[in-house]
């Protein structure tokens, strides 16, 4: 399975990554794919240090456009070492690549990867894929969800998030790829408010993660996410997800 995690900028798609990576590691291989290109510490959020890049692996910046598409299959399995890290569950963390300087230049590069990774790469029996992206709703548009079989939107309680998740379940319905919306950073106050706002846009819920204090402890702490509240939501997610690619078979 290949899940897309997107939604607003600070929403908590990193932590919300590092939960369901967490949860399906208990019974099966997690590979996470880092394709965040600015964010620098989501190897901390999973409690690894940084690998080299597969931006890198596929010759650097200028060279990738042209190596990625030599390979028609990849399996994220037969990857050099430097460029998986092991959590101490045993997830399987990779990133993309990080815009290094200023005035380096647009990101396009690491979108294409992104991109063309998703499309290739193959995963095995038992083996599942958490992509990990950057804020917006521009990596539908990019093409990305092409190999994916479910995105994961995370939002959190603001009208913005609310109007970036109807964005990207129009895209998803377009693109006939499944959809769930994960409330996250939930308050009693104000879950029947945001609940209304999704209802009025025609958008429900599949999960609900609470504010969840040690989640943002460990983020503050810049060390591998904990959770305590927040598990049950997730498991409601992940049960989800296992009972839905059932129906959409991964294209790998
Ligand atoms: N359920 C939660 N309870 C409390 N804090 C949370 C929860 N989920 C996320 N956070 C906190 O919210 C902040 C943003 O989370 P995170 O970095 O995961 O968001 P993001 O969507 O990945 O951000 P970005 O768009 O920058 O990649 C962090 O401080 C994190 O600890
Ligand atoms: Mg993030």
């Amino acid at each position: 399975m290949k899940i897309l995690v997107c939604g607003k900028g600070g929403s908590g798609k990193s932590a919300i990554s590092v939960l369901i990576a967490k949860k399906i590691v208990e019974t099966g291989i997690v590979y996470v794919l880092d394709a965040d290109e600015s964010n620098r510490l989501l190897s901390k959020t999973f409690g690894v240090e940084a690998p080299d890049t597969l931006g890198n692996f596929f010759g650097g910046r200028k060279l990738l456009k042209q190596q990625i598409v030599e390979h028609e299959k990849i399996k994220l399995s037969e990857l050099p070492e430097d460029y998986l890290k092991l959590t101490k569950e045993g997830i399987r963390f990779a990133s993309v690549g990080k815009i290094e300087e200023f005035g380096e230049g647009c990101a396009c590069p690491y979108g294409f990867l992104s991109k063309e990774l998703l499309k290739r790469i193959v995963l095995d029996e038992g083996e599942h894929l958490i992509v990990d992206t950057e804020a917006g709703v521009e990596h539908l548009g990019r093409g990305i969800e092409e190999g994916i079989d479910a995105i994961v939107v995370v939002v959190d309680p603001t009208a913005e998030s609310v109007a970036i998740a109807k964005l990207l379940n129009t895209e998803a319905r377009r693109i006939g790829k499944p959809l769930h919306i994960v409330i996250n950073k939930m308050t009693e106050e104000l879950e029947p408010i945001l609940k209304d706002m999704l209802r009025k846009e025609g958008l429900r819920p599949s999960a609900t993660i609470p504010y969840d204090p040690i989640i943002f402890r460990s983020s503050l702490e810049g060390r591998q996410n904990e959770a305590n509240e927040a598990i049950r939501g997730v498991e409601t997610l992940t049960n989800l997800l296992f009972s839905q690619v059932g129906r959409f078979p991964s294209p790998s």
